[in-house]
């Protein structure tokens, strides 16, 4: 579906047409964002908020109107709770070395889950050491959902930061963070939602949420790489400290002290990416063309089918939920006799692109018992016959290895 819009996809890989199944890594782009960048080098280059001149005016417009194009997308109540930043792990970073920073004390809690991305517990743990604070984990099941059993025990009067995935780049699993958000506050804690992998796959209503933070990565919604969305509750964001400083977050400056801008620019500190956020708007226009409801039945049609005939392969070991409704199209699995690393190698000599390793969650691969797995992941433009050349090339690898 929309294969059309993907320049990329006319490219031939080792004789073969390029398979891209690495979507969780990063999603290829669409003419429109490409268009939309080249277009802003090409006619409109400026820096923003800066000039009187018609570029500059120009390039503001465009990139404070992709602002407003996230607001929107992700029903966000206020256009100043979008902050731009280079990803979602800066936009994690943001809030552990500002809010974290003001915020955890010794002895204070923060409660994360066994499935997070190395982006969500790499700077909760540099935090928590520096305070003197205690990192906790939401424990796995064996359904490879979160044990939400657990949660009442594990959020205690301590507890100051619940931060989880939204969806799990390793297992796909979706994690009920509506009910998780309410259980945090009703006991008084935070909340940041890692959507990393929910943008432009599943729809994201932050109000409905009810989340204090959530974070998004543009280049893996069909945007370009080094932009990602922080968006945060207005007051909380208001109380902030600045990020970064020097240019563009200033209201005034003397010698000696500085006083702030108003949100979101305060906590935008510096020239921003501005052809990227512009791309990113982009994006968001190419998703709501295809319609996030059309994109979730059709990564959900792949998805199952995958599974099924995975399923068949013996000697396959799939680390997720079966199927259905708690999982997006995230595959990671191990072929018996096959190393992971050996398996991608023979799949790319097909033109098959997947991921393997840790995933950034060696933690989790340490749990799931494996120092490593083989990773397809799904976008809009996957269709049935990308699946079938996988499964081909699997069942070949595993004659290759096991015959
Ligand atoms: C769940 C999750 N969180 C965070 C990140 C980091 O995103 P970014 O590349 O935008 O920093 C990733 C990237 O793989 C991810 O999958």
């Amino acid at each position: 579906m929309f294969n059309s819009n993907f320049p990329i996809l006319k490219r031939k890989i080792n004789g073969r047409r390029l398979v891209y199944l690495d979507n969780a890594s990063t999603t290829q782009k669409p003419q429109n964002v490409i268009l939309a960048m080249t277009d802003f080098y090409e006619h409109h280059n400026a820096n923003i908020h800066r000039g009187i001149h018609t570029l500059s005016q120009e390039a503001t417009q465009m990139y404070e109107g992709a602002r407003d194009k996230v607001q929107k997308f992700i029903n966000a109540k206020y256009r100043e709770e979008i902050i731009f930043t280079s990803g979602a792990t800066e936009a994690i970073n943001l809030v552990v070395w500002t809010w974290g920073h003001e915020n955890i004390k010794r002895g204070d809690e923060i409660l994360l889950t066994e499935m997070e991305h190395h982006s969500n517990l790499v700077p909760w743990q540099i935090l928590a050491r520096k305070k003197g604070a205690k990192l906790k984990f939401i424990p796995l099941n064996e359904t490879w959902n979160l044990k939400l059993e657990t949660l009442n025990k594990l959020i205690t009067r301590r507890t100051k930061m619940v931060a989880l995935t939204h969806i799990s780049n390793v297992l796909g699993t979706i994690n009920p963070v509506e009910k998780i958000i309410k259980a945090a506050h009703k006991k008084g804690a935070m909340v940041l939602i890692d959507g990393a992998q929910a943008g432009g796959h599943i729809s994201v209503d932050v109000q409905k949420l009810g989340a204090d933070f959530y974070v998004l990565s543009g280049h893996k919604m069909y945007g370009p790489t080094g932009v990602g969305v922080l968006y945060g509750r207005k007051e909380i964001l208001e109380n902030m400290p600045p990020y970064q400083s020097g240019g563009h977050m200033i209201r005034s400056v003397d010698w000696q002290n500085s006083t702030w801008n108003d949100l979101p620019w305060k906590l935008e500190a510096g020239t921003a990416n501005i052809a990227d956020v512009i791309g990113l708007g982009a994006a968001i226009d190419f998703i709501n063309k295809v319609g996030l409801r059309a994109v979730k039945n059709h990564e959900l049609r792949i998805m199952n089918y995958v599974l099924r005939e995975l399923g068949k392969i013996s000697g396959i070991e799939i680390y997720g939920p079966e199927s259905g409704k708690d999982r997006i199209g995230v595959i990671s699995f191990n072929a018996a006799g096959v190393p992971p690393h050996d398996l991608a190698s023979i799949l790319d000599q097909r033109g098959i692109a997947i991921r393997t390793g840790h995933h950034c969650a060696m933690p989790l691969h340490r749990k799931l018992g494996v120092e490593s797995t083989a990773r397809a992941s799904f976008a809009i433009y996957n269709t049935k016959s990308d699946i079938d050349a996988l499964i081909k090339g699997i069942k070949y690898a595993i004659q290759l290895f096991c015959s």
